[in-house]
């Protein structure tokens, strides 16, 4: 398990220094409540969130409340055995705790099932183990690029228990950027261009916002899938 887990961490690579925080400006307000599925994604232009529709795509209700209760009683024992890490060895990741699964009894591995039909092209090869980051209320993702020698093409994860804000930042110093509104039991696939060309990372709570509304974060669970690098 301890070596599995070393794998899991060495993906996470943050681009040094880090400055995508400061280069946003606050998209226009559009009512949290009523946001319809083509506006969980919102860009610096909209030719920016046309142009990458293939490359992030994000799923509400994904699964069920039943299967987020499902999915929780498989994995808190494990995570529970845990505590929440604030000084990642990397940085990349703050107020965490992290484990890794193979197999999962046959609610689970039905939701997993159709994760991979819709995430993957059929016969990708994936990652063995389904990684599993339980961030707390305080934890918060740090841009990033996950390691292109451990990941392929395509990152696929669900989010569980609380809605988040994940942000996609161009590297190289552009402006150019996506915001994607992670509701909980919501499904987000980052592919190609967007997986390598664009850091990624899950907003603190006091940064949390999309569209100018705030999107409180509370404890969040995320079960991610990942193909390997051809
Ligand atoms: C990661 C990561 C995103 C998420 O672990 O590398 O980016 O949804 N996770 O938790
Ligand atoms: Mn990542």
């Amino acid at each position: 398990m301890k070596l599995l887990l070393k794998v899991v961490r060495r993906i996470h690579k943050v681009p040094a220094p880090c400055t995508s925080w400061r280069c946003f400006g606050s998209p226009a307000n559009s009512g949290l409540l009523h946001v319809r599925d083509e506006e969980l994604v919102v860009g610096s232009t909209r030719e920016m969130v046309q142009r990458f529709r293939t490359h992030v795509e994000v799923r509400p209700n994904f699964i069920s409340e039943e299967e987020e209760t499902a999915l929780m009683q498989e994995l808190e024992l494990g995570l529970k055995k845990k505590r929440y890490e604030f000084d990642h060895w990397d940085g990349a990741i703050h107020g965490y705790r992290e484990t890794e699964r193979l197999r999962w009894g046959s609610v689970c591995e039905g939701v997993l099932s159709r994760l991979r039909s819709v995430a993957f092209p059929e016969g990708s090869s994936l990652l063995g183990p389904v990684h599993i980051l339980d961030l707390d209320k305080a934890g918060y993702i740090k841009p990033h690029v996950d390691s292109v020698k451990f990941c392929g093409s395509t990152i696929a994860g669900l989010s569980l228990l609380s809605d988040s804000v994940m942000r996609l930042v161009k590297e190289g110093g552009t402006d150019e950027w996506l915001d994607l509104l992670l509701l909980r039991r919501s499904l987000y696939i980052i592919r190609d261009q967007a997986r390598y060309d664009f850091t990624h990372e899950i907003l603190k709570d006091e940064e949390s916002s999309f569209r100018g509304q705030r999107v409180p974060r509370q404890r969040r669970v995320s079960i991610i899938c990942r193909n390997l690098p051809v």
